[in-house]
C-alpha cells in the first residue's frame, strides 16, 4: 500500500530525533576500514539470521579472532525494522535483495517476488515475526535421515531454550536467559474471542493447544512472535549483536561488503581441498574502489548466506553440478550435484470474507490518520496496532485424519501422527487479498509438508549475476490438493456459531457463487497462490555415506575442508514451522559443533 509522503517525512523526522545512531568502532563500514593485521581465525560470511548467532558464540572464546562479513548496512536505528506495524515498508525496499521467482508454470505463468534481508539481522530483519519450533517428529527425521541423533528433538530443544527469551508469563516448555525475545500477541483483535469459541466448537482438529511450540503443534493456538515485551522486533542483529557483544575486542563486523565466491587456500590435492579464502567486494555505491579482495581464515570460513546466498557462493566457487556449470563456463572444483536443488518452500492461499463490523485491522490499514496515531502510540510506549506482526493473533496447525480421501492418492508426506498437513492464520482484515475499503476477515493458508521441490541456478558464469530463483510452486498436485482441503477447513471454522452473524460472504479469491467447486478454486488458486518466503533445502544435510546431499550432519562442505554451512539452505526437509525458530536452533548447535571440532586447537578430524 502507498505510504503518504508526509507520514514518510514524519518517519525520517522521527527516525533522527528517537534514534541517534550511536557510532562503533568495531563496526566496519566498508573494506577500506578493516584492519588488515588481524589472523582471523574464523570468518563468518553473511550477518543474517544464522551468522549473527555464529559470530556472537564463537567469539565467546576469546582467543578466537572472529570476522563477520554482510553485504547490507546496519539494522540498527531503522524505524521501519524495528516497528512491527511497518513491515510492509520493508519489501522491496533499501534493505530487501528483491528477488523474483523465474514464471512460476502452475501459477498460470506467474513470477512472485521473493523478498530476502540484506542488512544485519538478514532475514530476520523483515521477516513476519512468527516464532515456531515445529514437531518434534520433523526433527526426528532429521535425526534419522542424517544419522546424526544431535538433530533429534530431544537433543535440539535445548538449543531453541538457549537461543530464547520469553517475555510473557512462564509455561515451562520456554527459557528466559537466551537472547532473542519471544512473546505472545501484544495487540487484542475483536476476532480473539470469536476465533477461541470456534475451536472450542470445534473441538477435534481444532482443539485449542495454549503452546504450539512444545513438540506437538496441532490444534489452534496463540501465535507466538519475535517482538519484545515493549513492542520492538527482536531480530537476530539484536538479540545477537546488541552493543554488549559488539564491545568484544574479538569480534569485528564488516559492513556493506559482498561475498563472492571461496577459494582455495592451499595447493588442490585429490584427497583434500582446504577453502578457507573469500573473494570478497565492496557493495558501497560510492567506493572508490571496487577491487576483489581475498579474506582468508585460519581456521574455517562459515557461510551463512542464506537459501539463496549459500548456494550462489558455492556454484560460483565451482561446487556444485559438474555438467551445469561447465555448461555456463564455470570450471567445476568439487562434483556436488545437489547443490541448489531440493529448494523447498510452503505455498500460501487465503480465504476472504465481508465482516459485519467495523472494528478490524481494515480501518488502521486504510486511514493515513489511523497510522499516524498507530505510530505515536508506539513511539510513546510501544504499544498499539503497530505492536503486532499483521495482527495475527491465531494459528490453527491441522492434520487432515488418516482416513481422509486424499490419502487414497497421495503417501502422507509429514513426518509423524503430530505433524500438521495445513497451517490456517487468522486474519482480523482483508490479509493478502488487497481489497482497500471496507472490513473484511482472512483465513491465511499454507501447507507445511508441501511436495512440491525447485532450484538455484546461475545464470552466467558472472560472479555478481543474479541467481535464478525457481521454486516450483504447485508443481507437484499433492500440495494444490491439499489447499484445496485447507478451503474446505477454513470454511468448516468460518460457519461456526462463534462466527455467525459477524461473517458475510467470501469475496477474495472467490465469492459464495463458486467457493463450493473444487475445480474453480483449483483454478484460482493458480492466479493467487504465492510463497510464505521460507525457501530451504538448496545445500541440504545428508549422511556422511549418502549420495546426494551437500553438507556432513556436522555441516562441513562434503569434500572439502575449511568450510561449513550453517542458515536454512542446509535443510533436509522442510519443517512444518515457521522457518526462523529452526534456523536459530540450527545456528546454535553448529556453533558448539564448531567450537567442538577447534576445543583443542587444532581441528578434530571427521570422517568422510
Ligand atoms: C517477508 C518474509 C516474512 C517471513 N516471515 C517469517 C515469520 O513470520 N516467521 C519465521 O519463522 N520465518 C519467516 N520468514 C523466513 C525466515 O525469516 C527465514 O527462513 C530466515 O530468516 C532465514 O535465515 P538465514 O540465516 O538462512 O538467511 P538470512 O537471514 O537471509 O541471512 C543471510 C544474510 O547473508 C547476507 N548475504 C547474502 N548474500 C550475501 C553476499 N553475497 N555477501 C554478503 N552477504 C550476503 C544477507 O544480506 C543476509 O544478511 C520470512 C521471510 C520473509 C522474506
Ligand atoms: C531493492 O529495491 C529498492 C527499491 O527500489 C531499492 O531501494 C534497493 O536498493 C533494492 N535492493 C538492492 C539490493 O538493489
Ligand atoms: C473475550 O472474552 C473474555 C473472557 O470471556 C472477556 O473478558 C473479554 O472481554 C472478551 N474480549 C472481547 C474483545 O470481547
Ligand atoms: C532431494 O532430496 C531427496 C530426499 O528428500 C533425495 O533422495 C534426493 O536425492 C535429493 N535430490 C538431489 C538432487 O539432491
Ligand atoms: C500507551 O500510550 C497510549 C496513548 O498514546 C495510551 O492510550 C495507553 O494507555 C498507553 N499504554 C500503556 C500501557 O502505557
Ligand atoms: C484420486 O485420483 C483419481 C484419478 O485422478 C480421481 O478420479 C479421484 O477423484 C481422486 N480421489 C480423490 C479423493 O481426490
Ligand atoms: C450484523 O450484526 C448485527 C449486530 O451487531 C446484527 O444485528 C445483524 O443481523 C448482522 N447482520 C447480518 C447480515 O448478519
Amino acid at each position: 500500500m502507498p505510504w503518504p509522503v508526509l507520514l514518510r517525512f514524519a518517519l525520517v523526522l522521527h527516525t533522527i530525533l528517537a534514534y541517534p545512531r550511536v557510532s562503533s568502532a568495531v563496526l566496519y563500514q566498508g573494506l577500506s576500514e578493516l584492519p588488515s593485521n588481524i589472523p582471523f581465525d574464523f570468518i563468518i560470511a553473511g550477518g543474517g539470521t544464522a551468522g549473527s548467532v555464529v559470530a556472537n558464540r564463537l567469539s565467546e572464546v576469546s582467543r578466537y579472532q572472529v570476522l563477520l562479513v554482510e553485504a547490507g548496512p546496519s539494522d540498527e536505528g531503522v524505524l521501519d525494522i524495528q516497528v512491527p506495524g511497518l513491515l510492509s515498508n520493508l519489501q522491496r525496499g533499501p534493505y530487501d535483495w528483491n528477488y523474483t521467482t523465474v514464471p512460476q508454470e502452475n501459477l498460470n505463468g506467474r513470477t512472485v517476488p521473493y523478498p530476502r534481508g540484506r542488512v544485519l539481522g538478514g532475514t530476520s530483519s523483515i521477516n513476519y515475526m512468527f516464532y515456531s519450533r515445529g514437531p518434534a517428529g520433523d526433527w526426528d527425521r532429521w535425526a534419522s535421515v542424517t544419522g546424526d541423533q544431535g538433530w533429534s528433538w530431544q537433543n535440539i530443544e535445548p538449543y531453541f531454550k538457549k537461543s530464547e527469551r520469553w517475555a510473557n508469563t512462564i509455561p515451562s516448555i520456554h527459557s528466559f536467559d537466551g537472547n532473542v525475545q519471544v512473546s505472545l500477541p501484544a495487540y487484542p483483535q475483536t476476532v480473539d474471542n470469536r476465533t477461541l469459541a470456534a475451536a472450542e466448537e470445534l473441538g477435534g482438529i481444532f482443539a485449542f493447544n495454549l503452546d504450539n511450540n512444545r513438540g506437538d503443534p496441532l490444534g489452534t493456538s496463540w501465535n507466538q512472535v519475535t517482538i519484545t515485551g515493549d513492542g520492538k522486533r527482536s531480530n537476530s542483529a539484536r538479540a545477537y549483536l546488541a552493543d554488549d557483544y559488539l564491545q568484544r575486542d574479538n569480534l569485528h563486523v564488516l559492513l556493506n561488503t559482498q561475498v563472492i565466491r571461496v577459494l582455495p587456500t592451499t595447493k588442490r590435492s585429490p584427497t583434500s581441498i582446504s577453502l578457507q579464502t573469500l573473494e570478497v567486494i565492496s557493495a558501497l555505491d560510492n567506493a572508490n574502489d571496487a577491487g576483489r579482495t581475498l579474506l582468508t581464515a585460519t581456521k574455517e570460513v562459515i557461510l551463512s548466506l542464506g537459501t539463496i546466498g549459500s548456494a550462489q557462493t558455492l556454484m560460483n566457487s565451482g561446487i556444485g553440478d559438474r555438467e551445469e556449470l561447465a555448461a555456463i563456463g564455470i570450471e567445476p572444483l568439487v562434483n556436488l550435484p545437489s547443490v541448489g536443488k531440493n529448494l523447498t518452500d510452503h505455498p500460501l492461499a487465503y480465504i476472504t470474507w465481508r465482516a459485519n463490523s467495523t472494528d478490524t485491522l481494515d480501518a488502521v490499514a486504510q486511514s493515513p490518520e489511523l497510522q499516524a496515531a498507530a505510530l505515536q502510540q508506539w513511539l510513546a510506549n510501544g504499544t498499539g496496532p503497530f505492536a503486532s506482526a499483521g495482527g495475527m493473533n491465531h494459528l490453527a496447525w491441522i492434520r487432515i485424519p488418516d482416513d481422509a480421501p486424499i490419502w487414497e492418492n497421495y503417501t502422507d508426506p509429514s513426518s509423524s501422527k503430530t505433524s500438521p498437513h495445513i497451517e490456517l492464520a487468522i486474519m482480523n482484515n482483508a490479509g493478502f487479498s488487497g481489497l482497500s475499503n471496507g472490513n473484511y476477515f482472512t483465513i491465511a493458508i499454507s501447507i507445511p509438508a508441501p511436495l512440491s521441490r525447485g532450484t538455484i541456478t546461475l545464470s552466467s558464469a558472472n560472479t555478481l549475476s543474479t541467481p535464478l530463483v525457481d521454486p516450483k510452486l504447485l508443481s507437484n498436485s499433492y500440495d494444490s490438493q491439499v489447499i484445496l482441503q485447507s478451503v474446505r477447513y477454513a470454511q468448516q471454522l468460518a460457519g461456526t456459531e462463534a462466527f455467525k452473524g459477524y461473517l458475510l460472504d467470501p469475496v477474495a479469491p472467490l465469492g459464495a457463487d463458486a467457493i463450493d467447486d473444487d475445480n474453480a478454486v483449483l483454478s484460482v488458486l493458480k492466479e493467487v497462490a504465492a510463497t510464505t518466503w521460507h525457501p530451504v533445502g538448496t545445500l541440504s544435510m545428508s549422511s556422511r555415506d549418502a549420495c546426494y546431499g551437500v553438507v556432513n550432519p556436522d555441516l562441513r562442505v562434503k569434500g572439502v575442508t575449511g568450510l561449513r554451512v550453517v542458515d536454512a539452505s542446509i535443510m533436509p526437509y522442510i519443517p512444518a514451522a515457521h522457518t526462523q525458530g529452526p534456523v536459530y536452533a540450527i545456528a546454535e548447535r553448529a556453533s558448539d559443533l564448531i567450537k567442538a571440532t577447534w576445543a583443542d586447537g587444532i581441528a578434530s578430524t571427521s570422517r568422510r
